[in-house]
Protein backbone atom coordinates (compact mmCIF):
# COMPACT_ATOMS: atom_id res chain seq x y z
CA UNK A 1 0.00 0.00 0.00
CA UNK A 2 0.97 3.37 -0.99
CA UNK A 3 1.38 6.18 1.78
CA UNK A 4 -1.12 8.83 2.28
CA UNK A 5 -0.78 11.93 0.55
CA UNK A 6 -0.02 13.65 3.53
CA UNK A 7 2.98 11.98 4.61
CA UNK A 8 4.48 11.81 1.57
CA UNK A 9 7.34 14.68 0.21
CA UNK A 10 8.76 15.65 3.54
CA UNK A 11 12.61 16.82 3.81
CA UNK A 12 13.61 13.20 5.67
CA UNK A 13 11.23 10.88 6.27
CA UNK A 14 10.49 11.56 9.82
CA UNK A 15 7.55 12.44 12.39
CA UNK A 16 8.73 15.08 15.27
CA UNK A 17 7.19 13.17 18.14
CA UNK A 18 4.81 14.94 21.00
CA UNK A 19 6.43 15.74 23.85
CA UNK A 20 4.50 16.52 27.31
CA UNK A 21 4.83 19.99 28.27
CA UNK A 22 8.12 20.69 25.70
CA UNK A 23 6.25 20.64 22.51
CA UNK A 24 4.58 23.90 21.84
CA UNK A 25 3.57 26.34 18.96
CA UNK A 26 7.58 27.67 18.24
CA UNK A 27 8.43 24.31 18.18
CA UNK A 28 6.02 23.02 16.20
CA UNK A 29 6.30 25.47 13.35
CA UNK A 30 9.65 25.12 13.39
CA UNK A 31 9.60 21.32 12.87
CA UNK A 32 7.00 21.75 9.87
CA UNK A 33 9.16 24.39 8.66
CA UNK A 34 12.35 22.46 8.39
CA UNK A 35 10.67 19.70 6.55
CA UNK A 36 9.31 17.13 9.36
CA UNK A 37 5.68 16.41 10.66
CA UNK A 38 6.00 18.62 13.58
CA UNK A 39 3.23 17.85 16.86
CA UNK A 40 2.10 18.68 20.20
CA UNK A 41 -0.17 16.93 22.55
CA UNK A 42 -3.60 18.30 23.03
CA UNK A 43 -2.91 18.61 26.92
CA UNK A 44 0.12 20.69 26.71
CA UNK A 45 -2.61 23.57 25.38
CA UNK A 46 -3.92 24.18 29.12
CA UNK A 47 -5.70 27.51 29.56
CA UNK A 48 -6.57 28.62 33.24
CA UNK A 49 -10.42 28.45 34.88
CA UNK A 50 -12.38 31.02 32.96
CA UNK A 51 -9.72 31.83 30.01
CA UNK A 52 -10.23 31.55 26.63
CA UNK A 53 -9.41 28.04 25.23
CA UNK A 54 -5.65 27.25 24.34
CA UNK A 55 -6.10 24.81 22.10
CA UNK A 56 -7.95 27.06 19.53
CA UNK A 57 -5.24 30.00 19.89
CA UNK A 58 -2.43 26.86 19.08
CA UNK A 59 -3.83 25.65 16.42
CA UNK A 60 -5.01 28.96 14.75
CA UNK A 61 -1.42 30.50 15.42
CA UNK A 62 -0.01 27.09 13.83
CA UNK A 63 -2.14 27.03 10.73
CA UNK A 64 -1.88 30.77 9.79
CA UNK A 65 1.81 30.95 10.09
CA UNK A 66 2.24 27.44 7.89
CA UNK A 67 0.07 28.67 5.13
CA UNK A 68 2.39 32.36 5.41
CA UNK A 69 4.63 29.87 4.67
CA UNK A 70 3.54 28.31 2.25
CA UNK A 71 2.17 31.02 0.24
CA UNK A 72 5.83 32.65 0.65
CA UNK A 73 8.17 29.27 -0.35
CA UNK A 74 5.97 27.48 -2.76
CA UNK A 75 8.80 25.97 -3.75
CA UNK A 76 9.71 24.52 -0.54
CA UNK A 77 6.50 24.31 1.79
CA UNK A 78 6.22 23.17 5.60
CA UNK A 79 5.51 19.69 6.11
CA UNK A 80 1.99 19.14 7.96
CA UNK A 81 1.31 18.59 11.95
CA UNK A 82 -0.23 16.46 13.86
CA UNK A 83 -2.19 16.92 17.21
CA UNK A 84 -1.80 14.06 20.17
CA UNK A 85 -4.67 12.98 21.66
CA UNK A 86 -3.86 11.06 25.32
CA UNK A 87 -7.07 7.95 25.08
CA UNK A 88 -7.20 7.50 28.64
CA UNK A 89 -10.39 7.55 30.90
CA UNK A 90 -8.76 10.14 33.30
CA UNK A 91 -8.56 13.08 30.07
CA UNK A 92 -11.82 14.62 30.64
CA UNK A 93 -10.74 17.06 28.08
CA UNK A 94 -10.61 14.25 25.42
CA UNK A 95 -14.32 15.21 23.33
CA UNK A 96 -13.86 19.24 23.76
CA UNK A 97 -10.40 18.68 22.27
CA UNK A 98 -11.51 15.78 19.41
CA UNK A 99 -14.20 18.69 18.44
CA UNK A 100 -11.91 21.56 18.22
CA UNK A 101 -9.56 19.52 16.15
CA UNK A 102 -12.07 18.73 13.79
CA UNK A 103 -13.16 21.78 13.75
CA UNK A 104 -9.72 23.16 12.67
CA UNK A 105 -9.29 20.31 10.30
CA UNK A 106 -6.00 19.04 12.32
CA UNK A 107 -4.56 17.13 9.13
CA UNK A 108 -2.73 14.09 11.42
CA UNK A 109 -4.01 12.29 14.52
CA UNK A 110 -1.79 10.51 16.80
CA UNK A 111 -3.21 9.01 19.56
CA UNK A 112 -2.08 7.31 22.49
CA UNK A 113 -2.30 4.60 25.10
CA UNK A 114 -6.57 3.88 23.64
CA UNK A 115 -7.61 2.93 20.67
CA UNK A 116 -11.28 4.14 20.11
CA UNK A 117 -13.27 4.16 16.84
CA UNK A 118 -14.96 7.54 17.76
CA UNK A 119 -11.24 9.12 17.85
CA UNK A 120 -10.56 7.72 14.43
CA UNK A 121 -14.26 8.52 13.44
CA UNK A 122 -13.66 12.36 14.75
CA UNK A 123 -9.97 12.80 12.58
CA UNK A 124 -11.31 11.63 9.42
CA UNK A 125 -14.93 13.39 9.72
CA UNK A 126 -12.19 16.81 8.94
CA UNK A 127 -10.01 14.69 6.77
CA UNK A 128 -7.13 13.80 8.70
CA UNK A 129 -5.48 10.64 9.15
CA UNK A 130 -5.28 8.57 12.92
CA UNK A 131 -2.21 7.54 13.73
CA UNK A 132 -1.70 5.24 16.76
CA UNK A 133 1.12 3.93 18.99
CA UNK A 134 1.82 0.74 20.04
CA UNK A 135 4.28 -1.64 21.97
CA UNK A 136 2.85 -4.80 20.77
CA UNK A 137 1.52 -6.54 17.52
CA UNK A 138 -1.49 -7.61 20.04
CA UNK A 139 -2.19 -3.57 20.83
CA UNK A 140 -1.39 -3.12 16.62
CA UNK A 141 -4.20 -5.37 15.36
CA UNK A 142 -6.36 -3.92 17.82
CA UNK A 143 -6.05 0.20 16.91
CA UNK A 144 -6.49 -0.89 13.42
CA UNK A 145 -9.47 -3.31 14.09
CA UNK A 146 -10.64 0.15 15.62
CA UNK A 147 -10.21 2.31 12.85
CA UNK A 148 -6.98 3.85 13.05
CA UNK A 149 -5.09 4.31 9.89
CA UNK A 150 -1.71 4.00 10.82
CA UNK A 151 0.59 2.05 13.29
CA UNK A 152 3.58 4.23 15.35
CA UNK A 153 5.34 1.57 16.89
CA UNK A 154 6.85 2.17 20.29
CA UNK A 155 9.99 0.13 20.57
CA UNK A 156 12.81 -0.37 23.35
CA UNK A 157 14.81 2.49 24.01
CA UNK A 158 12.31 5.31 22.94
CA UNK A 159 11.67 8.31 25.32
CA UNK A 160 8.32 8.28 27.12
CA UNK A 161 6.22 4.99 27.98
CA UNK A 162 8.80 3.17 25.59
CA UNK A 163 7.74 -0.53 25.15
CA UNK A 164 9.93 -3.21 26.04
CA UNK A 165 10.61 -5.17 22.25
CA UNK A 166 13.05 -4.78 19.95
CA UNK A 167 12.57 -3.20 16.75
CA UNK A 168 13.86 -5.62 14.72
CA UNK A 169 11.20 -8.01 16.17
CA UNK A 170 7.93 -5.53 16.56
CA UNK A 171 8.16 -4.35 12.93
CA UNK A 172 8.57 -7.45 11.42
CA UNK A 173 5.51 -8.52 13.18
CA UNK A 174 3.30 -5.47 12.28
CA UNK A 175 4.79 -6.09 8.46
CA UNK A 176 3.90 -10.08 8.62
CA UNK A 177 0.24 -8.18 8.07
CA UNK A 178 -0.29 -4.58 8.19
CA UNK A 179 1.19 -2.93 4.94
CA UNK A 180 -0.27 0.57 5.70
CA UNK A 181 1.66 3.23 7.41
CA UNK A 182 4.26 2.65 10.03
CA UNK A 183 6.49 4.70 11.85
CA UNK A 184 8.91 3.58 14.04
CA UNK A 185 10.10 4.96 17.07
CA UNK A 186 12.74 4.47 19.80
CA UNK A 187 16.15 6.14 20.29
CA UNK A 188 16.30 7.18 16.46
CA UNK A 189 18.40 10.24 16.95
CA UNK A 190 20.21 10.15 14.54
CA UNK A 191 20.11 9.82 9.73
CA UNK A 192 21.74 6.21 9.96
CA UNK A 193 19.01 4.94 12.43
CA UNK A 194 16.21 6.89 10.09
CA UNK A 195 17.24 5.14 7.09
CA UNK A 196 17.83 1.81 9.84
CA UNK A 197 13.97 2.24 10.42
CA UNK A 198 12.99 2.26 6.88
CA UNK A 199 15.45 -1.09 6.11
CA UNK A 200 13.20 -2.64 8.44
CA UNK A 201 10.00 -1.90 6.85
CA UNK A 202 9.07 1.21 8.74
CA UNK A 203 7.69 4.01 6.71
CA UNK A 204 8.70 6.79 8.57
CA UNK A 205 10.95 7.34 11.62
CA UNK A 206 9.25 9.40 15.05
CA UNK A 207 11.40 11.23 16.72
CA UNK A 208 11.40 12.73 20.30
CA UNK A 209 14.10 13.13 22.31
CA UNK A 210 16.77 15.14 20.15
CA UNK A 211 13.93 18.31 19.79
CA UNK A 212 14.00 18.44 23.84
CA UNK A 213 17.47 19.83 23.30
CA UNK A 214 16.74 23.03 21.02
CA UNK A 215 16.07 26.53 21.56
CA UNK A 216 12.41 26.36 20.59
CA UNK A 217 11.33 23.62 22.71
CA UNK A 218 9.97 24.49 26.23
CA UNK A 219 11.79 22.54 28.61
CA UNK A 220 13.97 23.73 31.71
CA UNK A 221 17.45 24.75 30.38
CA UNK A 222 18.96 22.38 33.24
CA UNK A 223 16.87 19.62 31.48
CA UNK A 224 18.56 20.40 28.01
CA UNK A 225 22.36 20.21 28.98
CA UNK A 226 21.20 17.40 31.15
CA UNK A 227 20.45 15.80 28.40
CA UNK A 228 23.19 16.71 25.93
CA UNK A 229 25.50 15.77 28.93
CA UNK A 230 23.82 12.25 29.06
CA UNK A 231 24.33 9.01 27.19
CA UNK A 232 22.20 5.74 26.65
CA UNK A 233 23.62 4.15 29.89
CA UNK A 234 22.01 7.47 32.17
CA UNK A 235 18.88 6.38 30.92
CA UNK A 236 16.80 3.85 34.01
CA UNK A 237 13.21 2.34 33.03
CA UNK A 238 10.83 3.00 35.58
CA UNK A 239 6.79 3.00 36.35
CA UNK A 240 7.23 4.66 39.47
CA UNK A 241 6.56 8.34 38.19
CA UNK A 242 3.24 7.68 36.47
CA UNK A 243 2.17 4.00 36.84
CA UNK A 244 3.36 3.25 33.54
CA UNK A 245 6.76 1.93 32.29
CA UNK A 246 8.52 4.58 30.88
CA UNK A 247 12.94 5.57 30.36
CA UNK A 248 14.28 8.72 32.63
CA UNK A 249 17.69 10.58 33.10
CA UNK A 250 19.18 8.78 36.21
CA UNK A 251 20.83 12.27 37.09
CA UNK A 252 17.73 13.72 37.51
CA UNK A 253 16.21 10.58 39.55
CA UNK A 254 19.21 11.02 42.05
CA UNK A 255 18.99 15.03 42.07
CA UNK A 256 15.19 14.35 43.88
CA UNK A 257 16.82 12.14 46.37
CA UNK A 258 16.06 8.62 44.54
CA UNK A 259 18.67 5.73 43.85
CA UNK A 260 18.02 5.29 40.13
CA UNK A 261 19.11 1.34 40.77
CA UNK A 262 16.58 0.67 43.35
CA UNK A 263 13.27 2.28 42.42
CA UNK A 264 9.82 0.99 43.76
CA UNK A 265 7.46 -0.43 41.36
CA UNK A 266 4.75 1.87 40.90
CA UNK A 267 0.83 0.69 40.41
CA UNK A 268 -0.94 1.46 36.73
CA UNK A 269 -4.24 1.63 37.94
CA UNK A 270 -2.74 4.98 39.69
CA UNK A 271 -2.49 7.13 36.61
CA UNK A 272 -4.27 9.46 35.95
CA UNK A 273 -4.29 12.66 33.19
CA UNK A 274 -6.43 14.40 34.96
CA UNK A 275 -3.94 17.37 35.70
CA UNK A 276 -3.22 17.20 32.07
CA UNK A 277 0.37 15.15 33.31
CA UNK A 278 0.72 11.02 34.53
CA UNK A 279 3.41 12.67 36.12
CA UNK A 280 2.55 13.75 39.80
CA UNK A 281 3.49 17.21 40.49
CA UNK A 282 6.44 15.16 42.97
CA UNK A 283 8.10 14.23 40.10
CA UNK A 284 8.21 17.24 37.63
CA UNK A 285 11.71 17.15 38.06
CA UNK A 286 12.30 13.82 37.00
CA UNK A 287 12.83 14.15 32.96
CA UNK A 288 12.07 11.78 30.57
CA UNK A 289 14.08 10.71 27.10
CA UNK A 290 15.23 7.94 25.41
CA UNK A 291 18.71 5.66 25.10
CA UNK A 292 19.23 7.74 21.41
CA UNK A 293 20.76 11.04 23.47
CA UNK A 294 24.45 10.09 22.59
CA UNK A 295 23.93 11.64 19.49
CA UNK A 296 22.36 15.18 20.65
CA UNK A 297 25.36 17.17 21.26
CA UNK A 298 24.58 20.93 21.91
CA UNK A 299 21.72 22.78 22.26
CA UNK A 300 20.61 24.10 18.29
CA UNK A 301 17.26 25.27 16.69
CA UNK A 302 15.00 22.42 15.47
CA UNK A 303 16.00 23.30 11.95
CA UNK A 304 19.63 22.43 12.87
CA UNK A 305 18.43 19.28 14.39
CA UNK A 306 16.99 18.58 11.06
CA UNK A 307 19.86 19.28 9.02
CA UNK A 308 22.20 17.30 10.56
CA UNK A 309 19.58 14.01 11.02
CA UNK A 310 19.42 14.89 6.63
CA UNK A 311 22.94 14.69 5.99
CA UNK A 312 23.99 11.82 8.04
CA UNK A 313 20.69 10.01 6.37
CA UNK A 314 22.02 10.63 2.62
CA UNK A 315 25.77 9.96 3.57
CA UNK A 316 24.18 6.37 5.17
CA UNK A 317 21.93 6.05 1.75
CA UNK A 318 25.30 6.87 -0.10
CA UNK A 319 27.51 4.31 1.16
CA UNK A 320 24.56 1.46 1.71
CA UNK A 321 23.93 1.69 -2.01
CA UNK A 322 28.07 2.00 -2.51
CA UNK A 323 28.51 -1.07 -0.47
CA UNK A 324 25.40 -2.71 -2.29
CA UNK A 325 27.05 -2.03 -5.88
CA UNK A 326 30.62 -3.29 -4.56
CA UNK A 327 29.14 -6.63 -3.26
CA UNK A 328 27.48 -7.45 -6.71
CA UNK A 329 30.62 -6.50 -8.97
C1 LIG B 1 9.75 13.97 27.80
C2 LIG B 1 8.86 13.16 26.91
C3 LIG B 1 7.50 13.41 26.89
C4 LIG B 1 6.65 12.66 26.07
N1 LIG B 1 5.32 12.98 26.03
C5 LIG B 1 4.50 12.29 25.20
C6 LIG B 1 3.13 12.63 25.08
O1 LIG B 1 2.63 13.55 25.72
N2 LIG B 1 2.36 11.91 24.23
C7 LIG B 1 2.87 10.88 23.50
O2 LIG B 1 2.13 10.26 22.73
N3 LIG B 1 4.17 10.53 23.58
C8 LIG B 1 4.99 11.21 24.40
N4 LIG B 1 6.32 10.88 24.47
C9 LIG B 1 6.84 9.80 23.63
C10 LIG B 1 7.30 10.36 22.30
O3 LIG B 1 6.20 10.86 21.58
C11 LIG B 1 8.04 9.31 21.44
O4 LIG B 1 7.37 8.09 21.42
C12 LIG B 1 9.44 9.08 21.93
O5 LIG B 1 10.01 10.29 22.33
C13 LIG B 1 10.30 8.49 20.85
O6 LIG B 1 11.52 8.06 21.36
P1 LIG B 1 12.86 8.96 21.36
O7 LIG B 1 12.67 10.00 22.40
O8 LIG B 1 13.91 7.97 21.71
O9 LIG B 1 13.00 9.55 20.01
C14 LIG B 1 7.18 11.60 25.28
C15 LIG B 1 8.56 11.35 25.32
C16 LIG B 1 9.39 12.11 26.11
C17 LIG B 1 10.86 11.85 26.10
Amino acid sequence: MSLPAILKGLRIPAVASPLFIISNPDLVIAQCKAGVVGSFPALNAREAEGEPILLEAWLKRITEELDRHNQANPDRPAAPFAVNQIVHRSNTRLMRDLEICARWKVPIWITSLGARVEVNEAAHSCGGIALHDVINNRFARKAIDKGADGLIAVAAGAGGHAGPQSPFALVREIRDWFDGPLLLSGAIATGEALLAAQVLGADLGYIGSPFIATHEANADPEYKRMLIDSGAEDIVTSSLFTGVSGNYLAPSIRRAGLDPAALPEADADAMSFKDGSAKPKAWKEIWGAGQGIGAVRDIVSAAEVVARIETEYNRARDRMVAAAQQGRE
